[in-house]
């Protein structure tokens, strides 16, 4: 049994062997329907719990379609619902249960803490749907829609970030250590990684730069990629911090200081960071990058169950 919480602690070895078997499982299903169970069913009579503390919908349909797809069936409990959320239960005893009813169990959560006790007191696999310090299934899931699109391994391709300092960029930062690739960070200066996030590129052979120019991080991208501006439960003064972004806004000008070839990723949903001919433009990938959410997290539950082939 394993856990699927922060890039960081997973080797490459395991994080490309995931990126294996989503490829061959999505080639392999080219004339099966949206239900029909992949051949072998290898998670038959699973049950996958999974739990949203913040808004979802990418997420959530793609998890469901990944445990159905792998013999397996999801049921998702509502917070507010449980005495957990009231103070009136705790995570111990929640965790107690879940593992006595379950098979694996997925987080969504304002709380980084609440997933490192989650995993200390289950005794099924626990994944990280999105917390505040990465968004692991996201960005993995990209990795592949990337190097599905370029035909190249990730590690010979420039990859851009113009948007916030945020869970999904601090995936990205992870995962550019584990599959070693450049990384150019565009965002404004009051808004680039912590210090602790710095450090652990500075440890990790430093292949990620920071401008504060959109154009200097942008130019000769393979992959341009953003996110948005103010992120689910960000307490932020908006109006404020929205203004720092303006110049970090992805417009048809900055997308031709890329590659010619360049593609835009963006995880969903978007917000103002992102012009909308940009984001209807041929070079825009985002719907295929939201559908192989479902392809690469069958392959995630199946490193979790131990099945991975
Ligand atoms: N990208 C993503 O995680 O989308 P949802 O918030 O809709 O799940
Ligand atoms: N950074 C965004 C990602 C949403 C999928 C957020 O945390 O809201």
């Amino acid at each position: 049994m394993k856990h699927f919480i922060n890039l960081k602690d997973i080797s490459p070895k395991n994080l490309r062997k995931i990126l294996i078997d989503a490829k061959k499982r999505k080639n392999l299903r080219k004339k099966l329907s949206t239900l029909e169970v992949d051949k072998g069913a290898p998670l038959k009579g699973k049950l996958l719990i999974q739990m949203f503390e913040k808004s979802s919908l990418r997420t959530r349909l793609s998890f469901y379609l990944a445990i159905k797809q792998l013999g397996g069936s999801t049921l998702t409990l509502r917070p507010d619902e449980l005495h957990l959320s009231k103070g009136d239960e705790s995570i111990k005893d929640t965790a107690k249960i879940l593992s006595t009813f379950g098979n694996a169990f997925m987080l969504r959560t304002d709380s980084d803490e609440k997933l490192k006790e989650f995993k200390r007191y289950l005794s099924i696999p626990v994944i990280n749907s999105l917390s505040p310090l990465e968004h692991p299934c996201q960005i993995l899931s990209d990795i592949f829609t990337i190097e599905e699109i370029k035909k190249k391994p990730i590690s010979k391709l420039n990859i851009t970030w113009i948007g916030d300092s945020n869970n999904v960029l601090y995936s990205l930062i992870a995962a550019s250590i584990k599959f070693s690739f450049k990384l150019n960070i565009g965002c404004p200066k009051n808004y680039q990684p912590n210090k602790k996030i710095l450090s652990y590129i500075k440890n990790n052979k430093n292949k990620v730069s920071v401008y504060y120019d959109p154009k200097k991080a942008a130019m000769g991208a393979d992959v341009i990629f953003s996110d948005k501006v103010i992120s689910l439960n960000d307490k932020v003064n908006k109006k404020k911090k929205l203004s720092y972004f303006k110049r970090f806004k992805i417009t048809q000008k900055l997308m031709k200081i890329a590659k010619r070839d360049a593609i835009f990723l963006h995880c969903l949903p978007r917000g103002t960071e992102v012009d909308d001919i940009v984001f209807k433009s041929k070079q825009s990938k985002v719907w295929q990058q939201a559908l192989n959410r479902v392809h690469v997290q069958k392959s995630i539950l199946l490193y979790c169950f131990g099945k991975l082939r």
